[in-house]
């Protein structure tokens, strides 16, 4: 069991379920309407709560009921929300899920105005008490600042970024890392239809990083400490039934992988059969914990 630090987001999801996604213009009546937690670095602590870690979240949240919804589900899985700042006005960060039953594809609309966790509430964490400390790729410069003073002071804790959304200076960030993970979103920014010759490009860049390209149902791609492009077929699911946070899934089967000592080979084919079996149930409960 290992402890472990995510710097992101929580948001409130409203997830209407329609039988096939609507058109443009269409007006269609949701089958049932959820309304639960979500956000990349909480998604991901969710799950590797239930791989039998301890987990604690750094992030922002409003004085406001919908809040309740976000820290009852964290508590529920024993996650530490010590170093949480929750601002006195605002409304948590919140995303409008359209799931379709018949794709299970995710169509996510995002609205936030809160502000974003701060280098000065980081600065509080003592970061002694973690393995492994994760950052949602964003935010910055406070999470460059953030990322500065953990490597001055901890200059061997390891450390993952999610890189998903093409943000401005977002590779200022990339040399912290000891391991990065893409999305296809990054990817295809870059002129890269191919998750191996993204990665490719990548290990050209003078980072010792390894590093991660998700690709949906096509699986993800790796390169590993010698350099290698190594690539992982998605799990093969009956019925894929909800995609919504497959990614974040899949960097937690990563984590746990890596900080239990496994390689980048044994890491990947692990999160992708975590991340495969999410698809096919709807949630994040995956049923599997293990000490
Ligand atoms: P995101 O949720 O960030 O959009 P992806 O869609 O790239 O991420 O999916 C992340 C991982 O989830 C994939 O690499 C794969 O392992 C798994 N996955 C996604 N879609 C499917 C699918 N249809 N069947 C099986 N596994 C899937
Ligand atoms: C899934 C997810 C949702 C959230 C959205 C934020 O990856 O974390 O739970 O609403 O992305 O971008």
């Amino acid at each position: 069991m290992a402890r472990i630090l995510a710097v992101g987001n929580a948001t409130l999801d409203i997830i209407n379920h329609v039988d096939t996604y609507p058109h443009e213009d269409q007006e269609v009546r949701a089958q049932s309407q959820q309304r639960c937690r979500g956000g990349n670095a909480t998604n991901s602590l969710v799950i590797l709560s239930q791989l039998g870690h301890d987990c604690a979240w750094a992030g922002t949240l409003a004085a406001e009921p919908d809040a309740e919804t976000i820290t009852s589900e964290l508590r529920q899985y024993q996650i530490d929300l010590s170093a949480v700042h929750t601002l006195e006005h605002g409304k948590v960060p919140t995303s409008y899920v359209t799931l379709s039953r018949s794709s299970g594809s995710r169509t996510i609309v995002h609205f936030r105005d809160l502000p974003e966790y701060h280098s000065e509430h980081f600065a509080k964490i003592d970061l002694q008490h973690f393995d492994w400390v994760h950052f949602e790729g964003r935010n910055l410069p406070q999470v460059k600042l953030m990322l500065e003073r953990m490597r001055l002071e901890q200059p061997r804790l390891p450390c993952s970024i999610e890189v998903e959304k093409p943000r401005e200076g977002i590779e200022q960030l990339f040399a912290y890392a000891d391991v990065l993970m893409f999305s296809r979103d990054f990817a295809r920014h870059h002129g890269y239809e191919d998750p191996g010759e993204f990665l490719r490009y990548m290990s050209k860049q003078g980072l010792s990083a390894q590093m991660s390209c998700t690709w949906g149902e096509m699986g993800a791609h790796g390169l590993n400490k010698q350099g290698e492009i190594l690539h992982v077929p998605a799990f093969p699911v009956e019925a894929v039934v909800d995609t919504l946070g497959a990614g974040d899934v899949f960097n937690a089967g990563l984590i746990d992988q890596l900080v239990r000592g496994h390689d980048l080979d044994t890491a990947l084919t692990e999160a992708s059969r975590l991340a495969g079996k999410k698809c096919g149930i709807y949630g994040l409960h995956i049923g599997e914990e293990i000490s």
